[in-house]
């Protein structure tokens, strides 16, 4: 297993089923083709369960391999996905709006270098709608975290949150929209904590 920091820029896989906007905020911090020794990292393949997933046109416009993975079983998705990531070289997997659980087996395979974003404050909300449960549970705070994935869903080491308030008059979408803006600060943010060494899987872990 890699451990970061590798003294080389790090190869980044993005699993994504969908609008792919994080995505698109890893691209712009992390480009494919950035040179230079201050590189930490370039997204080099995106990997969706999904063939009509926006993510995959965003991947092909900025020049990254984008591989849709036509199969319907989890474990049959899983081999042709960990066969990508590997024949691709990639050091870090980040999921992105990726909407398939995945097997304990995966997990443990890519243990400290596989991360998730998350809109809520975890442990608060997790699974699906997390902005609607925030709305119905009366929080007058929100925002996102990205945390190591750990074979629980949306549960692991948290490396970064944000927080956002939760305003009189919010609807699902109006959350959403702000906590997606810092979404798209967390998610680089926490790329670069753990590529750079200065957060490492069992530094942190959510109690459940
Ligand atoms: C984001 O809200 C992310 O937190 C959640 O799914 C959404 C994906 O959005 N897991 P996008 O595809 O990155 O635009």
């Amino acid at each position: 297993m890699s451990s970061f920091p590798l003294g080389r820029p790090a190869a980044i896989a993005v699993l994504a089923s969908g609008r792919g906007s994080n995505l698109q905020a890893l691209l712009r911090a992390f480009p494919p083709s950035a040179s230079g020794e201050a590189v930490l990292g370039r997204v080099r393949l995106v990997v969706s369960n999904r063939s009509t997933a926006p993510a995959l046109a965003k991947a092909r416009a900025a020049g990254v391999e984008a591989r849709y993975l036509p199969y319907g079983t989890r474990e049959d998705f899983e081999a042709a996905a960990a066969a990508a990531v590997d024949g691709a070289g990639v050091d870090l997997v980040c999921l992105a709006g990726f909407m398939r659980i995945l097997s304990p087996s995966f997990v443990r395979r890519y243990r400290g270098r596989l991360l998730n974003i998350h809109p809520s404050l975890l442990p608060a909300h997790r699974g699906l709608h997390a902005q609607r449960q925030a709305l119905e549970a009366g929080d007058l705070e929100s925002g996102c975290t990205v945390h190591f994935v750990d074979e629980a869903v949306d549960n692991g080491g948290i490396i970064v949150q944000r927080r956002v308030p939760v305003l009189p008059g919010d609807t699902e979408d109006s959350l959403s929209k702000r906590i997606l803006e810092q979404e798209h600060l967390a998610f680089p943010e926490a790329v670069r904590l753990v590529l750079s060494g200065r957060v490492r899987v069992d530094v942190t872990e959510v109690n459940r």
